[in-house]
């Protein structure tokens, strides 16, 4: 579904030269739902941009839905985007002068939504995240994990094969980040929606069935998450 293949990216040049991505390898399959966990400054916003096409300045293989990207011009690349990937960020990136209903409509004006009934697919897949009853609501009047509900709507919008979450639960205390994870788990299981999650922080990676470990630009790790008896439910 998403392939990565000795894949470099290096920002600057000369003395400012920094590798971000030495000669990373990974493959994300459909339904899997994954963590990428590493510190501050090890990769993993870069790893997740090149997976998901937003990034295009690297050395190697990129395959998204059988894709290579290498060789698409940018409207074939946005297109795939669009159709395929979800994007969750820490902060959110709602409009607060719309309604939530109006902030899920919004990838219906990037195209794919041809002979669809916006205002009734925006409707089901906020019903779906748990707020069919803020459809009037301004973001600015929800909570932190009710604002990333709406975000998860709207990514959800274009029915993507796979969600690439980037700190999803940076902004929320943990509990309410559980809550977030524990949705994504659900659409996971019951939908078969790929999710991968970056993150820093242990708890939150313990909720992937897989975790990968990447430390200065290098994968040191990928295996399955095994849940400790108390985590199993
Ligand atoms: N636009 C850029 N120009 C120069 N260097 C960059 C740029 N973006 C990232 N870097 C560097 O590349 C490395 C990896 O950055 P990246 O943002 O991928 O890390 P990260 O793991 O997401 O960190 P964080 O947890 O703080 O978000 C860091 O050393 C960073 O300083
Ligand atoms: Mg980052």
């Amino acid at each position: 579904m998403i392939s990565v293949q000795g894949v470099t990216r290096e920002y600057g040049a000369g003395a400012a030269r920094h590798v971000a991505l030495g000669d990373v390898s990974l493959q994300i399959n459909r339904g899997e739902f994954v963590s990428i966990m590493g510190s501050s400054g090890s990769g993993k916003t870069t790893l997740l941009n090149v997976m998901g096409g937003l990034d295009t300045e690297w050395k190697g293989t990129v395959e998204i839905a059988g894709q290579s990207i290498r060789t698409l011009a940018d409207p074939a690349l946005s297109r795939l985007r669009n159709r395929s990937i979800g994007f969750i960020f820490q902060h959110f990136h709602l409009l607060e002068h719309m309604t939530c209903l109006e902030n899920v409509t919004l990838p219906s004006y990037f195209g794919g939504a041809a002979g669809v009934d916006v205002v009734a697919r925006a409707t089901g897949v906020l019903e779906r995240v748990g707020l069919g009853g803020k459809l009037q609501a301004s973001p600015s009047a929800l909570s932190g994990g009710q604002k990333q509900r709406v975000a998860i709507a709207r990514a959800l919008f274009n029915q993507p094969e796979i969600m690439l979450c980037d700190e999803p639960t940076g902004s929320l205390d943990r509990a309410t980040g559980l809550t977030i994870l524990e949705l994504f788990r659900e659409l996971n299981e019951a939908e078969e929606l790929t999710v991968v999650v970056v993150t820093h922080e242990e708890y939150v990676s313990r909720m992937a069935r897989r975790i990968i470990r990447i430390e200065d630009g290098q994968i040191v790790s990928d295996e399955p998450n095994i849940p400790t008896p108390a985590e199993a439910t």
